[in-house]
């Protein structure tokens, strides 16, 4: 097992990485710091991994609850959200209940806002079962839900005690969502890790083959610039925080534009992050060959490459118009200077972007 430590003084905490953290009570129970505790999953995950998180702390004399949610990113939601409230309220739970949330990044994110919500905030734990929400979505406390009108518009900040990332519990995910957490470990590489890019591309296959060593050294430097971000820009006050974002704002015009739950996050972040290096490549940042070099890991990983068809320029920038990052109307995008380096500029050209956005099957392909 392998520890790091998210550094944000009193609300620091730990991230665990191995192999069958789940079957061990001691990775849990210290995190637990009253003797209620809301386990709360959805119909995928908790038939998988919850009676095992059950029976720890029963077996602990807790008082626990469970509630699963519907599966879906379509579900995270005002009205699936209240579930939560709904079952923290029949066990008649006080301020010193502990949530935890065993399930991908749209179970980590409601369950981490109730968290924020309830009784004006208590305290959460992070399971995250998907390699996405591994090495992003549990780390760094940003929780919420959607609105029909943008991504993750409602939420708060809200830091998690502990991150438990299980690597035995990815044997079970879906390749699409494999490839789809992939996407956000690439995209470390691309904001800030020339290196770790590099150790990408020469285990991308063993990566797809779910190499447990692997799995497990990808998830902690993933985990570690996380953290190093975070630490740095707890609130994304300054751009810091923000190079995460990196295709996101492609991504989520993509991800509102095709419907939630159409694309995956990761698959529409992935697409996004060849738009923004096509982009940096028009702005002239990026060389042709960089911008070659982003597109054939992205498909090694088993992500799409090419942009919805049935998103125009117009709707993307409709899209892209509400994104967080906008300050005063203006557009303002991560995009790289070189790779391994992102920065968030407000002076891409109009015409490059309406190039990238209208660029389809030739993202990426100059070279
Ligand atoms: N808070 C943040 O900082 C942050 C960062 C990135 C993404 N996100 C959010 O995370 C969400 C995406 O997370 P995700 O990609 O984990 O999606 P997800 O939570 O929808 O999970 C993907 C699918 O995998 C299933 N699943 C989960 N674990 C499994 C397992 N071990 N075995 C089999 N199936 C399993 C889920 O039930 C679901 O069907 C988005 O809502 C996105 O906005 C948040
Ligand atoms: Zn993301």
């Amino acid at each position: 097992m392998q520890t790091l430590e998210v550094q944000l003084g009193e609300r620091s905490y730990p991230i665990f990485i191995g192999e069958s953290l789940l079957a061990q009570p001691d990775c849990l129970l210290p995190w637990i710091r009253g003797r209620q505790v809301l386990l709360v999953s959805n119909a995928t995950v908790a038939p998988l991994y919850a009676a095992q998180i059950l029976k720890i702390l029963r077996d602990a004399g807790l008082a626990v609850a469970d509630v699963t949610l519907p599966d879906g990113e379509q579900f995270k939601d005002w009205q699936h959200l209240n579930l939560i409230f709904d079952a923290l309220l029949a066990a008649r739970f006080s301020r010193k209940v502990t949530l935890i949330a065993l399930g991908g990044g749209v179970v980590g994110d409601m369950t981490g806002f109730a968290a924020a919500c309830y009784q004006r905030g208590v305290d959460f734990i992070q399971i995250p079962t998907t390699l996405l929400s591994q090495v992003d979505s549990s780390v760094g406390g940003k929780t919420g839900i959607n609105h029909p009108l943008g991504k993750n518009m409602i939420g708060a900040f809200q830091q998690p005690r502990a991150v438990l990332a299980d690597t035995s519990v990815l044997r079970s995910l879906p390749e699409r969502e494999l490839s789809a957490g992939l996407a956000e470990v690439i995209k470390y590489g691309l904001i800030r890790d020339l290196p770790f890019l590099a150790w990408l591309e020469e285990h991308m296959e063993g990566l797809m083959a779910r190499d447990p060593a692997l799995l497990a050294e990808a998830i902690r430097r993933s985990c570690q610039n996380k953290a190093e971000v975070v630490a740095a820009d707890e609130l994304e006050q300054n751009d810091v925080r923000a190079l995460l974002n990196l295709g996101h704002t492609f991504g989520h015009a993509i991800e509102t534009g095709m419907g939630y739950g159409s694309w995956l996050h990761g698959e529409a972040v992935g697409t996004g992050m060849l738009m923004a290096a096509d982009l940096s490549w028009r702005e002239g940042w990026l060389s042709a060959a960089d911008v070659a070099r982003v597109r054939a890991l992205l498909v090694r990983a088993g992500l799409p490459v090419l942009p919805p068809a049935g998103l125009s320029a117009d709707e993307f920038l409709r899209h892209m118009a509400v994104d967080k990052k906008n300050v005063d109307g203006r557009l303002r995008l991560v995009l790289l200077r070189s790779l391994g380096d992102a920065w968030v500029t407000d002076t891409a050209s109009p015409q490059h972007l309406r190039a990238t956005l209208e660029a389809g099957a030739a993202l990426g392909m100059m070279a």
